[in-house]
C-alpha cells in the first residue's frame, strides 16, 4: 500500500514523478505528493500535495513549476493509514532539514512521538510516517548514514522510505524494512520505485533493494552500503514483460485488457512446466522431494489468492488424498497452527509482498514446515522467504481487482496436484497426460467464454440495481462463487455473499425475496442435481436466477432468468470458464455503475500492512 518513487538525474523530475505515480496508483490512490529541490545548489526542499488522484497533483505541479524544472525528487501515491486523507497527512513529511515519503507502517510511532514530544518536536500530521521524519532529524548532524542507521534502529514496523537532506541537494536516500524497492540505474539518472512498473519507460534492467542497506543516489550513480559502510552489489534482474504490458493497449481499463490476457498469460504459465505433456518443475529448480513424505498440506493467502487456494486444496486432495488446509494469511498467523517438517506450506500471492502471506510463510519456516511460493512477481519478499518458488507469468495485473494472476494461480495449482499424484505414484503417466491436454484445452474453451461479453453485459442491467445478490455453488463452484462475489463486491459496491448451495437454508434464505439476483454456478456432474434442487427453492421464493451450466445439460427454463452456456468441457476445467463470466458480470455491473473499475474505493491492490 501506498507507491513512492524518487528520481534524481538530468531529466524532469516533476514529470517522472508524475509518470511513475500514476503506474503506482494501484497500490493508493487518495492524496498524492512531490518534493523536490527547486535548484540544485540551494538548501531548500518545496514541497507540493494534493488530495485526491495523481492527476490533481499533476496539476498543482504545473501551475507551481512553470520553468526551471526539478531534477530531483520524490513522489508518494497513498493509501491512508494512520491519520485520515487530507493533504496535512499525505506525504512527503518534512522535519528540520529531513524530508521524506514512506510505505508501511511504524508500529511504536506513539512511544516516538510521546519521546519527540520531550524535546519538544511536535507533529502537525496525525500520521506515523511524520514521527520517522522527526527521529531522522534528531540524528542528523550531517552525517546521512549515522541518521538513518540511528533512526533505524528506533524504529519498529515495516518500511521504505525516500529521504532528501536539505543540505545534500541533487541525492536522495532509500531504506527498506519489509516493504518492497527496486532501484534502477540508466544514462538520464536514478531511480528508487516501489515497482519496476514505474521505471520500464527508462530500462528493463532493475534490482531489489536489500534490507536494511542504505542507498544513496545521485545523477550518476547508485550506491549501496550496509551499516557497517560495507559496499553491497545487488543483483541485477530484467524485466521479461514488455512495456506494453503495463499501459492500456486500446481497452477502456486495465481490468477488461486483464480478462483478455487471460489465455495468454495461462499459456505462459502452463508451457514452461509441460515436459513430455506431463507436469515437470525441474526448470523451477523445485526437487520432487517436496513433494513426498507429506502428511499434511497447509494454504496460505489473502483475498483472491485465497479463494485460488481453495480450488487447489480440491484438487490435491482428490489427485494426492493428502489432507490440506487453506487458512486466511491473517488468521494462521496468529492461530499458532499446527506445522512440522512434514507439513508443506504454499503461500499463494500475486504481488509477492502481503503483509500476512509474507508473516505466514515466515512462521512456517521457523516451524520447519516445507514452504513453497505461488507469486506472481520475480524476487517479491515472499518469493525470497520461500524454499521454493513457482511464478505464475501474468505479467503485470494493474488494476486492483485481481483477475488473470487468480487464472494462473489456479493452473499453478492444477500443475501442482498433477505432479504429486506422478511423484507419489498415485496415477499413471497416461492418465496425467490425458489432464494436462486437458487443461491446455481449457485455454480455447476459455477464448469462447470471452466472446460472451455481450451476453453477460445484458444480465448486468438487473444486477446493477440490486442491493443483495447471492452467489450459489457446490465444491468447485463453491470456490467459484467466492471469488465471484469477492469480484462484484469490490468493484461494484453492492452486498453480495457466496453460499454453499446446500448451506443457504441454514438461515440465509430468509433473505431470498422477490426479484434477489442469485447467481448459481452448477458445472459439476456430481452435484448438479443437488444445486438443481437448491436453485428450485430460491426460484420458489422469487429469486432473479442467473444460472451456469456446461453444454448438454438439458435446464428447465422456468427454473432462471437467464441461463449461461459453458462450451462441453470436462467438469475439472470449468473454473477456467466460469471465472470469465463472474470477471465479466462484476466488470459489466460496475460499469454500469460508472463506478472507477481499476481502483475502487478504499482499496489498495498490494496490501503491504496487517
Ligand atoms: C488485495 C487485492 C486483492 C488480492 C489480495 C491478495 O486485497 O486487492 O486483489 O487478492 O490483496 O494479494 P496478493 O498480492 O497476495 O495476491
Amino acid at each position: 500500500m501506498c507507491g513512492i518513487i524518487g528520481y534524481t538525474g538530468i531529466l524532469n523530475a516533476g514529470q517522472i514523478i508524475i509518470d511513475g505515480l500514476m503506474s503506482l496508483e494501484y497500490r493508493g490512490y487518495d492524496s498524492a505528493g512531490f518534493a523536490y529541490f527547486p535548484d540544485n545548489n540551494t538548501d531548500k526542499i518545496e514541497v507540493i500535495k494534493s488530495t485526491g488522484k495523481v492527476c490533481n497533483l499533476e496539476n498543482k505541479i504545473h501551475e507551481n513549476i512553470k520553468e526551471n524544472h526539478p531534477l530531483c525528487g520524490i513522489g508518494h501515491t497513498r493509501w491512508a493509514t494512520h491519520g485520515g486523507v487530507s493533504e496535512t497527512n499525505s506525504h512527503p513529511h518534512s522535519s528540520g532539514k529531513v524530508t521524506l515519503i514512506h510505505n508501511g507502517i511504524i508500529e511504536n510511532y506513539q512511544e516516538l512521538a510521546n519521546k519527540m514530544a520531550a524535546k519538544s518536536k511536535y507533529p502537525v500530521s496525525q500520521t506515523d510516517t511524520e514521527i520517522a521524519a522527526m527521529v531522522i532529524d534528531s540524528y542528523y548532524n550531517g552525517d546521512p548514514y549515522e541518521a538513518i542507521k540511528n533512526a533505524c534502529n528506533e524504529l519498529d514496523g515495516s518500511y521504505a522510505f525516500c529521504i532528501m537532506f536539505s543540505d545534500i541537494p541533487g541525492c536522495i536516500f532509500s531504506i527498506r524494512k519489509n516493504s518492497p524497492l527496486v532501484g534502477a540505474v540508466c544514462d538520464e539518472g536514478s531511480f528508487v520505485a516501489s515497482d519496476v512498473v514505474a521505471v520500464i519507460d527508462y530500462t528493463k534492467e532493475y534490482f531489489i533493494l536489500p534490507e536494511m542497506t542504505i542507498a544513496k543516489l545521485t545523477k550518476d550513480s547508485f550506491e549501496i552500503c550496509d551499516f557497517d559502510g560495507n559496499e553491497i552489489i545487488p543483483e541485477i534482474m530484467h524485466i521479461n514483460w514488455d512495456i506494453a504490458a503495463a499501459k492500456k493497449g486500446g481497452y477502456d481499463h486495465f481490468m477488461l485488457k486483464e480478462i483478455h490476457e487471460q489465455p495468454e498469460a495461462l499459456l505462459k504459465t502452463i508451457a514452461p512446466r509441460i515436459v513430455n505433456n506431463l507436469p515437470d518443475f525441474s526448470n523451477d529448480g523445485v526437487d520432487d522431494s517436496l513433494f513426498t513424505g507429506l502428511s499434511r498440506i497447509v494454504i496460505v493467502a489473502c483475498g483472491t489468492a485465497m479463494h485460488a487456494g481453495m480450488l487447489g486444496k480440491i484438487m490435491i486432495e482428490k489427485y494426492t488424498r493428502i489432507p490440506v488446509s487453506v487458512d486466511i494469511a491473517s488468521e494462521f498467523r496468529y492461530a499458532d497452527p499446527i506445522l512440522d517438517e512434514n507439513t508443506l506450506v504454499i503461500a499463494i500471492s500475486q504481488s509477492g509482498e502481503t503483509a500476512d502471506t509474507l508473516a505466514a510463510i515466515k512462521l512456517a519456516k521457523n516451524a520447519n514446515a516445507r514452504t513453497l511460493a505461488v507469486v506472481n512477481v520475480k524476487g517479491s519478499a515472499i518469493a525470497r522467504e520461500s524454499e521454493y518458488v513457482l511464478y505464475t507469468h501474468a505479467g503485470p495485473e494493474i488494476s486492483v481487482a485481481s483477475t488473470k494472476a487468480y487464472t494462473v494461480q489456479l493452473a499453478i495449482m492444477y500443475l501442482i496436484a498433477y505432479r504429486m499424484a506422478l511423484v507419489n505414484k498415485l496415477a499413471d503417466e497416461s492418465v496425467i497426460s490425458l489432464k494436462i491436454s486437458g487443461l491446455l484445452d481449457s485455454m480455447d474453451k476459455m477464448k469462447k467464454m470471452l466472446e460472451m461479453d455481450e451476453e453477460l453485459y445484458l444480465i448486468t442491467s438487473k444486477i446493477k440495481k440490486a442491493d443483495n445478490i447471492f452467489y450459489l455453488g457446490r465444491g468447485i463452484d463453491y470456490a467459484i462463487a467466492c471469488e465471484g462475489s469477492l469480484k462484484l463486491k469490490e468493484i461494484s459496491y453492492i452486498h453480495s455473499e457466496a453460499y454453499a448451495a446446500g448451506e443457504l437454508k441454514h438461515g440465509t434464505i430468509s433473505l431470498i425475496v422477490d426479484n434477489v439476483p442469485v447467481i448459481a454456478f452448477a458445472t459439476q456432474d456430481n452435484v448438479y442435481q443437488k444445486v438443481i434442487s437448491n436453485v428450485v427453492e430460491v426460484r420458489s421464493r422469487g429469486a432473479y436466477v442467473i444460472l451456469v451450466t456446461k453444454a448438454g445439460k438439458h435446464v428447465d427454463t422456468t427454473l432462471c432468468d437467464h441461463h449461461i452456456v459453458l462450451p462441453r468441457m470436462d467438469e475439472e476445467y470449468t473454473p477456467f470458464c466460469t471465472a470469465v463470466v463472474l470477471q465479466y458480470l462484476a466488470y459489466y455491473t460496475a460499469i454500469r455503475k460508472d463506478l472507477n473499475v481499476d481502483q475502487p474505493r478504499n482499496l489498495a491492490k498490494s496490501v503491504t500492512v496487517e
